[in-house]
């Protein structure tokens, strides 16, 4: 019997990258053309384009990595168990999220089928290339102070991919265009650790990161 392709392969995606087309500058804009998004694979499985969401004129905008499964079927980015723990965080720094605009590297969940659950896989370089027009669009329409980074690939999208998580986590980096940003761990990666000790150790390093915000008021 022929095997069957795994959802969402690599070698379906496109080499050459259509700049976003819009029918206006606006943020709107950029978003509605995103809904059409075919410029790599992951479209075809996914429920629809999650798009960044929050305030067009953001002092912070936050940068995940891709939506997951509650994200996906709600077409909002951040709103599952990842998104819970980092509304915690902040929350915790007397944050407001609403205040921020949050988005991802890539805008569509790339998954497989493990019996009826669809479990998230890593987007592959190329899925965050074809996806990074939408990002620098964002970017340069919403024009923030501040850029969060949550994990490597929302951190290797923004500052580059010589970008090293661990060794410059929670450190400032400066950014074209005056702005600057800091990465830290992604909140997926605190709920991954072992047990709950080591979660919790995590979770604090995770806060101490985004403590960076608070002290960018002052
Ligand atoms: N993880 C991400 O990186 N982004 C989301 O929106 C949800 C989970």
């Amino acid at each position: 019997m022929a095997k069957r392709k795994p959802a969402n392969t690599e070698s379906r995606v496109r080499t050459t990258v259509k700049a976003p087309m819009t029918t206006g500058n606006s943020l709107a804009a950029l978003r509605s053309a995103a809904k059409g998004c075919r410029n790599c694979e992951l479209w075809k499985d996914a429920t629809q384009t999650v798009f960044g969401e929050g305030p067009a004129r953001a002092r912070v905008l936050v940068v995940g990595e891709q939506p997951g499964n509650e994200e996906d079927l709600q077409g909002r980015p951040f709103v599952g168990s990842a998104g819970k723990l980092f509304d915690k965080a902040i929350a915790e720094l007397g944050l407001d999220r609403s205040a921020m605009y949050v988005t991802n590297a890539v805008k569509h969940f790339r998954f497989e089928m493990r019996g009826k659950f669809r479990l998230h896989r890593s987007p592959a370089s190329a899925h965050v290339r074809a996806c990074h027009a939408w990002l620098e669009g964002e970017l340069s329409r919403i024009k923030p102070d501040i850029v969060v980074c949550l994990g490597a690939i929302a951190a290797k999208a923004v500052f580059g991919s010589g970008f090293g998580l661990m060794r410059e986590r929670g450190t400032w980096q400066e950014l074209p265009g005056g702005a600057r940003g800091f990465a830290t761990v992604h909140p997926s990666w605190v709920l991954r650790q072992r047990d709950s000790a080591g979660r919790e150790q995590a979770y604090r390093d995770f806060v101490a990161d985004l403590e960076l915000l608070v002290e960018s008021r002052s």
